[in-house]
């Protein structure tokens, strides 16, 4: 995201996140809009739908686009509504990791007809497909790249379509067995929900807030009765540690900082609450493959570690 917001030459501004829900918090995000601020991007992270009542507030009081990130949320739902309809726009990755795929690649959603005129434009270097010019007629409007699916793409992505709300049931029923069965342990925390909302979950990124350091020691147990649990919640620890934003890193052979990005500065502790995050969390897995008994082998076995080394 960071990546393709810097490839239009506009700003990226990083806010902090909630650690009661793991959400982008609204309040921060409101603290943080100036002037030059064009575009606010919900990211409903792991499945977990962002307070869009919220955000609307903010567009409506500052102006500013509202655009979803669907990457991790395909079929989830805040108040009965699809996520990636509450905004202007939305994003859905179609990697192999999502909630369903098409091998890679991903797709926008929109409620705006000139959003969806200038993204299909944008997707296939602005040509013209509707037969409308003839070979050599191509007007060409604006800078636009090929990010073109094709029809392999979208057999796989409708088959695909066709499991996601059986799918989604799967995951919210194993979610909720570990709200359900889980929520007692000493110093262990769940993700708090939007109100309204019914997530399309990802691994659910639990915290052990013993406030100890004793999270990887945790970890290591659990692994050990073969639970399958993760701790990052993302590829970099905190993205404003990254070459990228540190260095403002645009090209990859050169220090050269492009004269969009000049005069920003980052403060590399700016997000705490993702640092803490990142330093707690212990993420039981959701996936729809999972039998009873596989979910019932994970609950005995958090449940066992927590007897032996929290309680
Ligand atoms: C929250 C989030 N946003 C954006 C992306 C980027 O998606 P993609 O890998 O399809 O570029 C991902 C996943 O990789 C993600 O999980």
């Amino acid at each position: 995201m960071t990546s393709g917001t810097a490839a239009l030459h506009a700003v990226p501004v990083f806010t902090d996140i909630d650690l009661d829900t793991r959400l982008i918090s609204p309040q921060s995000v409101r603290d943080l809009i100036g002037p030059r601020t064009k575009v606010v991007i919900a990211v409903h992270m792991s499945g977990l739908p962002c307070d869009m009542d919220a955000f609307a507030r903010l567009a409506h009081d500052t102006g500013v686009t509202i655009l979803e990130d669907c990457a991790q949320a395909h079929g989830g739902r805040l108040g009965g509504r699809l996520l990636g309809g509450l905004g202007t726009a939305a994003g859905f990755s179609m990697n192999e990791s999502k909630q369903m795929t098409t091998g890679d690649g991903g797709f926008v959603t929109t409620n705006d007809d000139e959003v969806a005129r200038i993204a299909s434009l944008f997707r296939d270097k602005t040509y013209l497909r509707d037969g409308s010019v003839g070979r050599g007629g191509q007007p060409i409007p604006f800078f636009a790249l090929n990010y073109r699916a094709n029809g392999l793409h979208a057999a796989v992505g409708l088959a695909q379509l066709g499991k996601l709300a059986g799918l989604v049931q799967r995951r919210d029923d194993i979610a909720r067995r570990y709200y359900a069965e889980l929520a007692d342990l000493k110093n262990f925390d769940l993700p708090r929900l939007t109100d309204g909302a019914e997530p399309s979950w990802w691994p659910v990124a639990g915290r052990y807030t013993g406030g100890d350091g004793r999270r990887d020691e945790l970890v290591e147990a659990l692994a050990a009765e073969g639970l399958t649990i993760s701790t990052g919640m993302s590829p970099a620890s905190n993205i404003l540690r990254t070459e990228l934003v540190r260095m403002k890193r645009y090209y990859p052979l050169t220090p050269a900082v492009p004269a969009f990005w000049r005069d920003t500065e980052y403060d590399p502790d700016g997000c705490p609450n993702v640092d803490e995050l990142q330093r707690t969390v212990i993420r039981l897995p959701v996936d729809q493959r999972y039998s009873d008994e596989d979910v019932e082998q994970t609950i005995a076995g958090v449940r066992k570690v927590w007897a032996h080394l929290v309680d």
